[in-house]
């Protein structure tokens, strides 16, 4: 059986906070989940398969399509498992590939041990069967294959995305503090919005939420806009089914909104950034922007979702000045945002605190290492009173 019909495990990594997000999308794919970890969702398919996964998944970072399992305690076991893997079926000739891993076994210090043992074990399978040593390096534009050891277990994988997922292509200028695109998308998909109302994202920076809210309303998938993935450079990669399903999801993509995303912040040189983005991205015209202090930024009737990223502060003096920007948020929410579900993402809880409203829900997240919350205020008119806190 080729490899591009075999059936076999696919872990779709992500941030940690993000599996129930990226588990709903996997299921709504019509995939299976097998198991859903701390910063990943196991599921089934093809080598076929994770061409679509790879387009169509918006909260996931890498799609690992398992070759091989087998049991290795030393790296001498490693070398000669994966020199069994018939590598040449797999990597064409003049190719080039790179290796990645995790690894958590007491017999290797160094993690990059691992990574050029399976190297090695490659690249001189290649060399006996074809007489010329195939290219390696660090680059991740080519083939990547993904070595997960621990304990005994060791899986083998191509990492079919390559660049991990959230290098979606449009971030050209990502300015200070960005949120990664596919922390963003769950971030978006977490407060409920798909166009059924106003997206409302002040403090925008370079426009991450607000882009990924029109992409996610338009039902446009964001695949789209990247055009090189790892799968593309494995042996019997086939374009013409490639290139007809970008075509297909294409075709199926929204034009239009009939609800308003405006995408404000204080600097003009974030709003500029965040044009060019959303430009590169193929969404402007569907984002008002402007520059603007947040409590300036224009609520139009009608409800839907108010969404802000403050910054959380490093350094003492920058907490202190931030609480007063919380406390000014909570007022914002109340005099202006009425009949609106409200949203704060951080990474400060006490700050939070400040904005004085009660939250109804908290949803635990992660920006890097960084544990944070997305907090979910009720603004409609008429409660208002009781869920002050005083
Ligand atoms: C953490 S960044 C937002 C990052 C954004 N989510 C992204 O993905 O790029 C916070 C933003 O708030 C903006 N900001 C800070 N104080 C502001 C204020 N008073 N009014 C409006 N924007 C403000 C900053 O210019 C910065 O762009």
């Amino acid at each position: 059986m080729s490899l591009w019909t075999r059936k076999s495990r696919i872990v779709i990594t992500c941030a940690k906070g993000v599996p129930p997000f990226l588990k709903q999308e996997v299921l709504s794919l019509g995939f299976p989940t097998l198991s859903v970890g701390k910063a990943e969702v196991e599921t089934e398919g093809t080598l076929e398969d994770t061409l679509k996964l790879n387009l169509l998944i918006r909260t996931g970072q890498r799609v690992l399509y398992l070759l091989e399992s087998f049991s290795a305690r030393t790296p001498d076991d490693l070398y000669k498992r994966i020199s069994r893997i018939g590598w040449e079926d797999y990597i064409p000739e003049d190719s080039y590939f790179s290796v990645t891993s995790s690894v958590f076994n007491p017999t290797i210090k160094d993690s990059r041990f691992a990574n050029v043992k399976c190297k090695d074990a490659v690249v001189d399978r290649i060399k006996e069967k074809r007489g010329r040593r195939p290219d390696t390096g660090s680059e991740k534009n080519k083939i990547v294959v993904h070595l997960y050891w621990r304990g005994n277990l060791c899986q083998v994988f191509f990492d079919t995305s390559g660049e991990p997922l959230s290098r979606r292509g449009y971030r050209m200028i990502p300015l200070k503090a960005p949120m990664q695109e596919t922390l963003a998308a769950a971030v978006v998909l977490a407060t409920g919005w798909r166009g059924n109302g106003n997206f409302i994202n002040p403090m925008c920076g370079s426009g991450t939420l607000a882009i990924e809210a029109a992409l996610i309303a338009l039902e446009r998938v964001p695949g789209l806009l990247r055009s090189n993935y790892g799968f593309m450079h494995l042996k019997g990669f086939d374009e013409f089914s490639w290139k007809t399903l970008r075509r297909k999801t294409r075709a199926e993509a929204k034009e239009r909104l009939n609800r308003r995303i405006i995408a404000t912040d204080i600097s003009q040189q974030a709003v500029e950034a965040a044009k060019k983005n959303a430009m590169t991205a193929g969404v402007e015209r569907l984002i008002e922007f402007g520059v603007c202090n947040f409590s300036e930024t224009p609520v139009p009737d009608g409800g839907g979702v108010v969404i802000l990223n403050p910054e959380y502060g490093e350094r003492l003096g920058e907490v202190e000045e931030l609480k007063k920007t919380y406390r000014e948020i909570g007022d914002f929410f109340k005099k202006k945002c009425n009949g609106y579900s409200g949203y704060i993402f951080t990474g400060n809880l006490d700050l939070a605190k400040q904005v004085g409203l009660r939250t109804k829900r908290r949803i635990p997240f992660f920006n890097g290492p960084i544990e944070c919350r997305l907090l979910e205020y009720d603004l409609y008119e008429g409660s208002k009173k009781s869920r002050d806190i005083h």
